[in-house]
C-alpha cells in the first residue's frame, strides 16, 4: 500500500514568494549558499527546448539527459578523487579517479531519465530508487517503492528529479536517506531542472546541509503547486501520458 508521508513535513506552500522576481530564472535576492543555479549558455539553450509545448516526448527525453549530464558535471565538481596511475603510450603518469562511492537516486517517475546520464558521468554509481508521487489533492508526496540496499555504505547520494516545486517530495526523500543512514560524513546532494522558490525554502529550512544544482529558478507556484513557467508535468512530458502543464 503507497504511504503518505510524514505530516510533520510543513504543508507545501503555494503562494508567490517575495524573494522571486517576474523573470524565468535566477534574478532571486537572498539566495541560500547550497542553491547552485547553473548559468552555462548551454543550460539555458537546452532549458528552452525542455520548456516549449511543442518539443515533444521523444525530444524531451533526450533533453532532459543532455542536461542532466550537463547539471550532474556541475554537482560532481568538488567530488573526491585519488590518484591513478595510468601508462600512456608514452609514458607512466599520475592521473585521477573519481573516489567517492556514489549513490544515484532517481525519484520516480520522472527522475528516472536523469539517470543514464549520470551513469555515464559516474559509471560506478549505484542506483536506488525511490518511489515518491504527489497526491494532487494535498500536494503530499505518497511513497510506493524503496530499493535502497541495507547499509549506507555510500560517500554521496544524488536524489534525481527534473521538478522542486513545494519541496514535500524532495524533504521526503532527504528524510528517507537520512533515516536510512546518509547522515554525516555522508553527504547528499539534490539534483533538478528547474526550481520553484517555496521548494528551495522547504528543503533548505529542514536541510540546511543538502546542497541543491538546478538548471533554473523559476518564479514561483500557481495554486496546484505547478511550477510558473516551468515546464508543465515533467513525468507526463516525458512518458507521454497525461496532459502536460
Ligand atoms: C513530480 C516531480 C517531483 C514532484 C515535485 O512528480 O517529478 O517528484 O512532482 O513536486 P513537489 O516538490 O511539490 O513534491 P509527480 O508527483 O508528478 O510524479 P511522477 O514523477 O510520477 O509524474
Ligand atoms: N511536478 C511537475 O512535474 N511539474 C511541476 O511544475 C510541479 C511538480
Amino acid at each position: 500500500m503507497p504511504r503518505c508521508y510524514d505530516p510533520a513535513v510543513p504543508e507545501p506552500s503555494v503562494s508567490a514568494s517575495p524573494r522571486a522576481s517576474g523573470g524565468a530564472s535566477t534574478a532571486v535576492a537572498d539566495l541560500p549558499p547550497t542553491l547552485h543555479v547553473s548559468t552555462h549558455p548551454a543550460v539555458l539553450h537546452k532549458l528552452a527546448v525542455l520548456r516549449d509545448q511543442a518539443t515533444e516526448p521523444k525530444k524531451f527525453r533526450e533533453v532532459v539527459r543532455e542536461l542532466s549530464w550537463l547539471l550532474g558535471y556541475e554537482a560532481l565538481a568538488d567530488a573526491r578523487i585519488r590518484p591513478l596511475e595510468v601508462r600512456t603510450p608514452l609514458e607512466t603518469m599520475t592521473g585521477a579517479e573519481l573516489g567517492d562511492r556514489i549513490g544515484l537516486v532517481p525519484i520516480l517517475r520522472a527522475g528516472l531519465g536523469m539517470v543514464d546520464a549520470m551513469l555515464e558521468l559516474m559509471p560506478t554509481a549505484e542506483v536506488w530508487h525511490l518511489g515518491l508521487f504527489r497526491d494532487e489533492r494535498t500536494l503530499r508526496p505518497v511513497e510506493y517503492y524503496n530499493k535502497l540496499p541495507d547499509s549506507a555504505s555510500v560517500d554521496l547520494c544524488l536524489i534525481l528529479d527534473p521538478m522542486l516545486a513545494t519541496g514535500g517530495s524532495a524533504t521526503a526523500a532527504i528524510e528517507v536517506l537520512k533515516r536510512w543512514g546518509a547522515v554525516q560524513p555522508v553527504r547528499i546532494k539534490l539534483v533538478n531542472l528547474i526550481a520553484a522558490p517555496e521548494g528551495v525554502r522547504a528543503v533548505t529550512d529542514a536541510h540546511p546541509d543538502v546542497e541543491i544544482y538546478c538548471a533554473a529558478l523559476d518564479r514561483q507556484l500557481n495554486e496546484k503547486g505547478y511550477i510558473l513557467p516551468g515546464l508543465g508535468d515533467a513525468g507526463d512530458r516525458q512518458f507521454g501520458t497525461g496532459k502536460a502543464g
